[in-house]
């Protein structure tokens, strides 16, 4: 049995409770962070805990641990849990104030925290590299900031269901025909050796997997372009791929049914995801 973290106690995942008043449960109040785990260790630590503090800030919540103790509390849950390749899920939450109120609770009301591991042996060998991802495009119908990571994951679930039911394997949401992101994941398409991605605004997700391989591409003389792009143009695009922090750069074949270039996963995919691996593993934690 998973041993998680709650509110400072470290507890088998049976014995871990939350309030039916916590915010969390009744409003989405709360946040979340998801790190990787590769070799036992963790992958672009700095970078997860700084949009932390973001999504805390724009949500008006205090930080409940200093970052030292976050990184305790992270390697603490690997290692009770054995965990080498796999990820840290952490939550928090603005607390249990007691009753249902929309407005937020006074200041004294403590934050539910959160962490358990997901063990996912082979994670970083993951077949989807090699065969390459199916998307198809649904409509963006989330909230309209989505530069917050919250748990209000509902529109999401919905999106990963009607992929499901039309069997490919994500979904990428358009918005005025442009696409802002995948399900889960920030969303690329490659014209010759230029990257094409959204730029950071609040409609997406400031990527933490984004922000790096953008650097690393930069870093290989790959040109990069932040810009919104459209359905027509991805299709039209000679590879695409998504990246994020569980699925790292994963190669995307084929959109609403039209193959991409060759219909196999492309070289500048393959290659962002060989340079990211490769360098997250040497400054991993
Ligand atoms: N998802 N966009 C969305 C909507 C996401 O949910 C995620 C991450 C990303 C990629 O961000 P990062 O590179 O920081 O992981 C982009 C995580 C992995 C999840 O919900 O499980």
């Amino acid at each position: 049995m998973r041993t998680v973290y709650l509110n400072g106690d470290y507890l088998p995942e049976t014995e871990a409770k939350v309030s039916i008043f916590d915010r969390g449960f009744v409003m989405g109040d709360g946040v979340y962070e998801v790190t990787s785990v590769l070799d036992g260790k963790l992958i672009d630590f700095a970078g997860h805990l700084a949009r932390l503090q973001r999504s805390l800030d724009a949500l008006e919540m205090k930080n409940p641990l200093s970052e030292s103790d976050w990184l305790e509390v992270h390697r603490q849950l690997v290692a009770r849990n054995g965990v080498t390749e796999g990820m840290v899920y952490l939550q928090v939450t603005r607390g249990n104030p007691g009753d249902r109120d929309f407005a937020y609770p006074a200041a004294d009301v403590e934050p539910t925290v959160v962490l358990y591991t997901q063990s996912k042996p082979g994670l970083a060998d993951n077949p989807a590299a090699k065969t390459g991802l199916r998307v198809i495009t649904v409509a963006e119908q989330r909230w309209a900031r989505r530069d917050i990571k919250t748990v209000q994951l509902l529109y999401p679930s919905m999106a990963k269901m009607m992929a499901k039911k039309a069997h490919v394997d994500d979904a990428w949401f358009v918005e005025d025909g442009f696409v802002t992101e995948g399900t889960s994941n920030n969303a690329y398409i490659v014209k010759g050796n230029k990257i094409i991605t959204r730029a950071l605004s609040h409609d997406l997700l400031h990527g933490i997997t984004r922000a790096a391989v953008l650097r690393f591409a930069r870093d290989a003389q790959m040109e990069v372009e932040e810009r919104n792009f459209t359905v027509d143009e991805a299709k039209a695009a000679d590879e695409a791929f998504i990246t994020s922090a569980s699925a790292f750069v994963l190669p995307v074949v084929e959109i609403d049914g039209v193959a991409l270039g060759t219909g196999k996963p492309g070289k500048v995919a393959g290659r962002l995801r060989e340079i990211y691996l490769d360098e997250m593993r040497k400054a991993a934690i």
